[in-house]
């Protein structure tokens, strides 16, 4: 049988493809074709997939990108990333230089701010109106996350809706060149490094500002500027993506719903479901075996092109009972909605804060909110590598 192509259709976007079950059912690693028609594993099941997170054989570069499976011809992310023989020693500096932004003290400054933003991003989709129809994603989902990394970057909070729109735009793969916002993404990141070299504050563009004499060779402008749309890349769009698809979840899960606002404490639960089943779309993450690699009785040649779907695996019944269904409990925090092993999210626990501080006051500010389409009327946003919808339109 010919190999299935990716991306496979679904009915609703709460939902995965039912192709990808049929395929699990076969086998835990199956032969597909990416968007481009290149061949590539999917896998398919939790366990294979925890275990070829994990596996520092399975990289982002290719021993031979010429030849390496490609997503797509353009964009982002669409095929081999970095020197196959620099990733290792590179990936190792990247870890370190981010972790301290990303520490417990700086979170804990980020968590007031997250209660605050969430609030007024509420009250100002409200407009103060007792009922009203408005879209979610415009209002709360979009702005939150990108406000966030401001602060954690140390962007002047004053042009956060320049860094906004900017942040869009370098995000979608139709329209303008994301060439031309790139360059003045770098042009914008130079600026604010040179401000910090002389006024550094604690956040992370002062980190690397500090940290560029350490790496003289690594950290140059341009390098600067990857990170910094790298983590725009990384938290953005994911962030908002589930967010949407946490709120989408709830509201057609009327009985999760009211557990979330009978017992508030159980918030933790709701937001590692959301991350467990978040079906935002994108076909996943892609990797290439360093070398042959055994999974149970199947060899994966070096070279050859792996995908992880967590959306999918997250699904798998083997791991979970009742795997598809959205019932918060303390099962979920197993998931691999981040990853898992070495490149596990450097942001979980910024993401984490955010969708708890959202879903801990949506529901208790607006407990009169509900869909105001049916799940099966959004709009995919397909043009997005990291998927999710166009709007999320809401009546409270
Ligand atoms: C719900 C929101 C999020 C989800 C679902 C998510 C998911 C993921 C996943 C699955 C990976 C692993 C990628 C891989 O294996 O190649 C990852 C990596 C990463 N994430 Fe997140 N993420 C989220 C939010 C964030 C946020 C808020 C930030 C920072 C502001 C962030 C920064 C990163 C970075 C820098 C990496 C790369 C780590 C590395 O290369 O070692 N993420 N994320």
């Amino acid at each position: 049988m010919d190999a299935p192509r990716l991306p496979f259709p679904r009915a609703s976007v709460l939902e995965i493809s039912p192709w990808y079950t049929g395929l699990a059912d076969r086998s835990a690693l199956v032969r597909v074709r990416t968007p481009a028609g290149d061949p590539a594993w999917l896998v398919t099941r939790y366990a294979e997939a925890k275990q070829l997170w994990a596996d520092p054989l399975l990289g982002r570069s290719h021993p031979s990108p010429e030849q390496a499976s490609r997503v797509s011809d353009a964009g982002v992310m669409a095929g081999p990333l970095n020197e196959f023989d620099t990733e290792q020693a590179h990936h190792a500096i990247f870890r370190r230089l981010l972790t301290p932004a990303f520490s417990a003290r700086r979170m804990n400054d980020l968590a007031t701010l997250i209660t605050t933003l969430v609030r007024e991003s509420i009250e100002e989709m409200t407009g103060g109106a007792e009922h009203g129809t408005a879209d979610l994603q415009r209002h709360v989902s979009m702005p939150l996350p990108v406000f966030v990394i401001c602060r954690l970057l140390g962007v002047p909070f004053a042009d956060r809706y320049y860094f906004k729109d900017l942040s869009a735009r370098l995000a979608t793969l139709a329209g303008e060149d994301p060439g031309i916002a790139y360059a003045e993404l770098r042009e914008y990141v130079g600026r604010i490094a040179e401000a910090k070299r002389t006024d550094p504050g604690e956040d992370l563009i002062s980190d690397l500002v500090a940290a560029q004499q350490e790496y003289p060779g690594y950290l140059t402008g341009e390098q600067l500027t990857g990170i910094v749309a790298g983590l725009l890349f990384a938290g953005h769009e994911t962030t908002l993506n589930a967010i949407s698809y946490g709120t989408l979840a709830l509201l057609s899960n009327p009985a999760a719903k009211q557990r979330l606002i009978a017992h508030p404490e159980t918030v933790d639960e709701v937001v590692e479901e959301i991350l467990r089943l978040n079906a935002s779309g994108g076909i996943g993450i892609l990797r290439y075996a360093h070398a042959d690699i055994e999974v149970g009785e199947q060899l994966i040649r070096r070279g050859e092109a792996v995908i992880l779907y967590s959306a999918l695996v997250d699904r798998d019944p083997r791991a979970y009972p009742d795997a598809e269904r959205f019932a918060p409990s303390k099962r979920a925090s197993t998931h691999l909605g981040f990853g898992h092993g070495g490149y596990f999210c450097i942001g979980a626990s910024l993401a984490r804060l955010e969708l708890r501080g959202v879903f801990g006051q949506l529901f208790r500010r607006l407990p009169t909110l509900t869909l105001a389409a049916a799940p099966e009327e959004l709009t995919p946003r397909d043009e997005r590598l990291t998927g999710g919808i166009e709007r999320l339109p809401v009546s409270w």
